[in-house]
């Protein structure tokens, strides 16, 4: 299985460093040489955006929301799975940019009708992916999206160091997202810091 990460952020770049050594993993982002710098250092490879896609049986989307659909819209992303993993808060994070009645992974599943999309890691902050994998082995990354996509998706998370919570199919991204917004104010507007994380318990 090959994985591409588009994006090399600080999501991007956190996930490209979990997932080296566990499969082919090629990196790419709009700065061909930084992609290039990141693949050397982790042992991975790199490519031009449309190559690295072309490649993968699985495509990460380490991009902002706008960015992502973009790149759904220009047909790139046909027939792959597809990890949408934004939060498409406001400029000001004071909500979700497109409201409650859909969400960013349905509206790129819209716009790139044959991939499969699934959300993923919206609920991660990219401080994490800095842990030791051992302390993150019990952190939740909820999945949504068509069983068989979400399931190619699970090996990617526990391979990154994660636990699966499955919530369904894709229409729980529009609550999911909120859950990330929720995060955000956790973690900035009420100080709690990025290392931190929602999980389910069960009494
Ligand atoms: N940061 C977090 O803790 C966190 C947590 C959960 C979810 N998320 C979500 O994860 C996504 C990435 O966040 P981030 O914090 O990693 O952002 P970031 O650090 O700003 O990185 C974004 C990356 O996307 C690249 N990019 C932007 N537009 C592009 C385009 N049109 N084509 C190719 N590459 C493009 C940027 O490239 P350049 O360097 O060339 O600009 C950069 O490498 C966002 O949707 C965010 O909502 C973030």
């Amino acid at each position: 299985m090959t994985t591409a990460i588009i994006g090399l952020g600080n999501m991007g770049s956190g996930l490209a460093r979990r997932l080296a050594g566990k499969g082919k993993l090629v990196l790419a982002t709009r700065n061909a040489a930084a992609a290039a710098s990141l693949a050397a250092e982790i042992g991975a490879e790199s490519a031009g955006i449309a190559d690295a896609i072309a490649a993968a049986d699985t495509v990460v989307l380490a991009l902002p929301y706008n960015s992502a659909l973009e790149l759904a819209r220009s047909g790139a992303l046909n027939g792959k799975v597809v990890v949408d993993i934004s939060n498409p808060v406001k400029p000001d994070f004071s909500g979700l940019a497109i409201g409650f009645e859909t969400s960013a992974a349905e509206e790129i599943q819209k716009a790139a009708p044959s991939a499969k999309v699934v959300k993923g890691f919206n609920t991660i902050f990219a401080t994490l992916f800095a842990a030791p994998a051992d302390d993150t082995a019990n952190v939740p990354v909820f999945l949504a999206g068509e069983e068989a996509a979400v399931e190619q998706v699970a090996t990617l998370v526990k391979n990154a160091g994660f636990a699966v919570e499955k919530t369904g199919t894709l229409d729980a991204a529009r609550l999911l997202e909120p859950v990330g917004m929720l995060n955000i104010r956790f973690g900035y507007g009420l100080g709690r810091g990025t290392s931190i994380a929602p999980a389910w318990l069960s009494l």
